[in-house]
């Protein structure tokens, strides 16, 4: 399989203290969309501006298609690698307007170059704004120009740094699913910065968790919620519950009885059960709970119930019958649980 861009073992100090990056290695294939996904100060924008050619690896190499664009001995600056980047910011030219933004990189003034513009604007739906300048532009709409202007020379790889996180909720999912498609149909391969779990789930490909400068997890959104390599990506991807339990095989015996799990262990572990794992009932079955709080979204309800011993977990539950503080349940597992050695 040949990769779109490759990296590996990338390393980036920025002085003795801090090692922003390290040893981080990734694969996006040809029209993949890869999501960098962990907490503020992870590294996420120092590995994008690694991947852009703005910042200098302290070690490691980076291939996009066929060439190495760094490495020992290579450093291809930025404007050679055929990469286009959004910035959270969006860093639109503020004395041009919408047009002459998103043919910035388009170089001479040619016939092929206002076509060009023209389809772009129309790609983004921006053709009615083409004249405005950006300070004459909403949020969202400059967002657009932003994604029009990387998007314009065809780069091999789109790279967006947070780029949804100024818009407001109504805006962000339809900003969102316009960039999805637009990236779908100029089959172009992009790695997206998010701190944004639902967000990473909903768009990506594949997910990079990465803490600390160290990639975690590489996997697809589900394997990284259903098979989190840790109880560290598991708490923080999706909400999670963790109950210690004695494992013999593929069951293990905890709280809530005998429950089933997905790999086989022995010994002592850590369950991981995730809020939609529990069925909550009304009727005698399983192990008696309280509710303790509800939380109520419309489509569904996130409940807090003690066990009699006062362990506490999280459940949710559909809207086809509805808790209250007080209400006496039963709780047991609807799905096997995994296990993490302690
Ligand atoms: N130019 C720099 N000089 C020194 N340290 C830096 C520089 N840029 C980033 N850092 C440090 O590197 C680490 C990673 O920063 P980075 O901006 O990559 O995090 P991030 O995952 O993008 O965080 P956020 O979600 O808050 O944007 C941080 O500790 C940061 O302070
Ligand atoms: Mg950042």
């Amino acid at each position: 399989m040949e990769f779109s861009l490759q990296a590996e073992k990338l390393s980036k100090r920025f002085d003795t203290q801090t090692l922003a990056v390290e040893d981080i290695s990734l694969k996006v294939k040809p029209g993949e969309f890869l999501t960098l996904l962990g907490p503020s100060g992870g590294g996420k924008t120092t590995t994008l501006r690694l991947l852009a050619g703005f910042e200098k690896p302290s070690s490691g190499r980076i291939q996009i298609g066929s060439r190495i664009v760094a490495d020992d001995a290579h450093f291809t600056p930025p404007e050679k690698r055929r990469i286009g980047m959004v910035f959270q910011d969006y860093a639109l030219f503020p004395h041009v307007n919408a047009r002459e933004n998103i043919g910035f990189g388009l170089g001479r003034n040619t016939k092929e170059r206002s076509k060009q513009i023209e389809r772009m604007l129309a790609l983004v739906g921006m053709a009615p704004y083409a004249e405005r300048m950006p300070h004459e532009l909403s949020g969202g709409q400059q967002q657009r120009v932003a994604l029009a202007r990387a998007l314009a020379p065809n780069p091999d790889i789109l790279l967006l740094d947070e780029p949804f996180s100024n818009l407001d909720t109504g805006l962000r999912a339809q900003v969102r699913t316009d960039v999805r498609r637009i990236l779908r149909e100029t089959e172009t391969t992009a790695i997206f910065v998010t701190h944004d779990q639902e967000e990473a789930l909903s768009l990506s490909d594949e997910i990079a968790v990465i803490f600390e400068g160290k990639l975690l997890q590489l996997a697809t959104p589900h394997a990284i919620y259903n098979r989190p390599v840790s109880m560290r990506v598991a708490k923080f991807v999706g909400d999670a519950n963790f109950m210690p339990a004695e494992a013999h095989g593929m069951t293990a015996q905890c709280r809530l009885g005998e429950v089933k799990l997905f790999h086989p262990k022995t010994g002592k572990v850590q369950l991981l059960i995730r809020p939609e794992a529990l069925a909550v009932r009304f009727d005698e079955i399983g192990t008696p709970a309280t509710v303790l709080w509800r939380e109520f979204f419309g489509h569904y309800q996130r409940l807090g119930l003690a066990l009699a011993d006062g362990a506490e977990l999280m459940a949710r539950a559909g809207v086809d019958r509805y808790f209250r503080r007080g209400d006496k349940v039963w709780v047991s597992m609807a799905l096997p649980a995994l296990a993490y050695d302690v």
